[in-house]
């Protein structure tokens, strides 16, 4: 099959996604496609028409690529295309959207409170601070809803700290999140599909490196943090966080592939979901290849499988 690879685009996540797209690219070849590369700009339209591709693999993160924009030109075009739909894009970008839609459907997510630029600016919502404050107690966790790479997540500690997270936060979107936050363990699982349904893969813990704590953008630069698969929980934990991760994939409506971030309480031993990742990393340190190797499930296989998926929904 003659398979485009768009990857790079202009969001924060460009160098990623152009990594992700590299080994995308040598696994299409190893499987004997041919592989058409495609770094996504003003001209994407046109170079998908010259290029007329069976399929497209999105290899794209962030922005543009993960939250619906592409996948709406690819409908639209008519091109087969890996991984989620638009609505499923566009629900777990928004981590305000994914997050209400977990908490309906009773998946647990940690309590939060939303607020749009125009909360602030135009009815006053910084006097309702305290109240959330009070309500989900110090430290804060204030995000921007449009996800990516930690970027913009805070840790308020007082309240003095809110202001400025929430600052922060709105440089990277309109709309943020303040998020009870979870002392406790960092854990991802992938969700893979294949021909009998979605199965959820090994667990992965992320371990910060000590000083790191505090510091979210510095956990994911390479050597921070150590990634262990299987994580090493009791059976019963590994086994509820599988599930839960599945149950979010099933009611985000998800497709092909997603990786699924949750906290562990260390205190409680409560599971809750923070997001879904629609287009997970797929470079040689991403936590998605890393969980597919630990369940038997090598880079070219995983991406085979993908790619079958994509073409078996267009022709359904
Ligand atoms: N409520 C929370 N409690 C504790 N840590 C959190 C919380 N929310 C986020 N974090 C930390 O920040 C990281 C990034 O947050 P996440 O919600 O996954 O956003 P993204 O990965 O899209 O930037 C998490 O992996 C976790 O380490
Ligand atoms: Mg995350």
């Amino acid at each position: 099959m003659r398979v485009a690879v768009l990857k790079g685009g202009d969001s924060l996540e460009r160098q990623v996604s152009l990594r992700s797209g590299a080994r995308v690219e040598h696994a299409l070849e190893r499987l004997g496609h041919e592989v058409v590369p495609i770094d996504v700009g003003p001209d994407l339209v046109d170079r998908l028409g010259a290029a007329a591709p069976d399929v497209a693999f999105v290899a794209l993160h962030g922005r543009g690529g993960e939250d619906g924009t592409v996948q709406e030109l690819l409908e639209l075009l008519g091109v087969p295309y890996t991984a989620s739909r638009p609505s499923a894009c566009i629900r777990c970008m928004d981590k305000v959207l994914a997050k209400h839609a977990l908490q309906d459907a009773g998946l647990p997510t940690p309590e939060f409170y939303a607020f749009s630029q125009a909360a602030f600016e135009e009815l006053g919502a910084a006097r309702a601070l305290p109240a959330i404050e009070e309500r989900l107690d110090f430290p804060i966790v204030v995000k921007p809803a449009g996800q990516g790479s930690a970027l913009g997540v805070k840790f308020a500690s007082t309240a003095a700290d809110v202001p400025g997270a929430i600052v922060a936060a709105f440089s990277y979107d309109t709309k943020v999140l303040l998020e009870r936050h979870v002392a406790g363990r960092d854990l991802a699982v992938s969700v893979l599909d294949g021909p009998d349904g979605p199965v959820a893969l090994p667990v992965v813990e992320a371990v910060p490196h000590e000083e790191d704590f505090y510091d979210f953008e510095a956990r994911y630069e390479i050597g921070r943090t150590t990634f262990t698969c299987p994580a090493e929980l009791p059976p019963a934990t590994a086994e509820r966080a599988r599930e839960l991760a599945l149950a979010a994939y099933r009611v985000l409506g998800c497709a092909g592939f997603a990786r699924v971030d949750l906290m562990l309480d260390e205190a409680s031993g409560e599971l809750t979901v923070l997001e879904a990742n629609v287009i997970p990393g797929l470079t040689d340190t991403s936590l998605l290849p890393l969980a597919a190797e630990a369940a038997g499930i090598g880079f070219d296989a995983l991406i085979a499988r993908v790619l079958d998926l994509a073409v078996a929904r267009a022709a359904a």
